[in-house]
């Protein structure tokens, strides 16, 4: 699939901008803060309804302005689509002019994967950058998926109430019953999830690592890591920590403390792993995410690149580029990058985004 164009009003430090996107490999470049990861933000929130920076809508909205608005118009191999956003003190999203009701309902129409420099956090930092990057994979492939971890995760939030509530006011323990019967139903489900797409990734991990690496020495591998397997399982666990749990005020035992590692040559790579193996290995992931993309919906992601092409070298650059053709990448830069293939330069200045003249 691909972007057609974009019209962003006061949006960020954009006023009123349209862009319109070359299928292939679409280059923003411009100095430091002048509205280069804006762009990205405006095509990230129409495909996963939220930012992926803003704590509060209203930091969306330009400055002195009152409500702000994204359009994405996109092309599907069989239907073209358009997603828009109205931004005030709440986002309302349209689906081809159509007004949604959940932002869930606009979840996978636009499938974009994105790679900043950032993702280096899925392998250094602690397990929930690593559940985030599942869960937004998966989300955007199971529509069904959101829902059971918002409803897992507003189950999960009355049992810690409770968890303080029986240790502080002496309520009844059994109540607990209640939400670990309902915990552990949901966590099978989304454990069931989680097991099927790391199961993917493990069938691409090694080939793709390959590519990357080129060194045919490291031997690379995922392994997911849950308390339990099973619905029962679960549900046992809950019931053993009851009274630990109730000491602490939280619950200890769950999916919402999964976690995956990958090794490199049996060892821990967040560890053991250098610099730049563990950059590899982050590339590999992200390129598995795109093969798994293109497998589940039959269509190439488009790929968002934030500040991205800098953190590669030379080798990694090559592989990379080989490892993307045929899909739609839009790449921010500092520093114009010129490539042979087929591709369109934009100059970002202060909020505004046209064609590069020298090209
Ligand atoms: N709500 C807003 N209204 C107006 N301007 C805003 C708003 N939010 C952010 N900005 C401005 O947008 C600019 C940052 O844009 P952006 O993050 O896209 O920069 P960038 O081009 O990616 O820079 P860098 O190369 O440093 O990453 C800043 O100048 C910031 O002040
Ligand atoms: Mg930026």
């Amino acid at each position: 699939m691909y972007i057609d164009k974009i019209i962003l009003e006061n949006f960020r430090n954009y006023e009123k901008q349209q862009i319109n996107f070359n299928k292939n490999i679409n280059i923003i470049y411009g100095n430091n803060a002048q509205g280069k990861t804006n762009l990205i933000e405006s095509i990230f929130l129409c495909a996963y309804g939220k930012s992926f920076r803003a704590k509060k809508e209203t930091e969306l909205i330009k400055f002195s302005k009152e409500n702000a608005s994204i359009e994405v118009f996109y092309d599907k191999t069989d239907r073209k689509g358009k997603i828009k956003a109205e931004i005030k003190d709440k986002k309302t999203f349209f689906y081809n002019g159509i007004k949604q009701n959940k932002i869930s309902d606009i979840v996978g129409k636009i499938n974009v994967v994105i790679f900043t420099p950032d993702d280096i956090d899925i392998i250094k930092s602690g397990p929930g950058k690593r559940r985030k990057f599942l869960d937004m994979m998966i989300s955007s492939l199971k529509p069904n998926y959101i829902h059971l971890l918002n409803t897992y995760n507003k189950i999960l939030e009355q049992r810690n109430n409770y968890l303080k509530q029986i240790k502080f006011e002496n309520k009844n323990i059994s109540m607990l019953d209640i939400w670990d019967e309902q915990l552990a139903e949901y966590s099978f489900k989304i454990y069931e999830y989680r097991k099927y797409f790391i199961e993917k990734i493990s069938e691409k991990i090694e080939s793709i690592h390959n590519l990357i690496a080129k060194c045919g020495k490291e031997d690379i591998k995922i392994k997911y890591i849950s308390n339990s397997k099973d619905q029962k399982s679960f549900l046992e666990n809950l019931k053993k920590t009851q009274s630990i749990d109730i000491n602490r005020g939280y619950t200890s035992t769950g999916i919402h403390r999964d976690d995956f590692i990958i090794y490199i040559n049996s060892k821990p790579i967040s560890i053991f792993g250098s610099q730049g193996q563990q950059r590899t290995a982050i590339l590999t992931l992200k390129l598995c995410e795109l093969n798994i993309v293109k497998e589940e919906i039959g269509e190439s992601p488009i790929l968002l690149l934030d500040d991205y092409m800098s953190e590669l070298d030379e080798k990694r650059r090559k592989s990379f580029l080989e490892n993307i053709k045929g899909n739609q990448v839009i790449i921010t830069c500092t520093d114009k990058i010129e490539l042979k293939n087929e591709s369109s330069i934009f100059y970002v200045e202060n909020g505004i985004c046209e064609i590069d003249k020298q090209n």
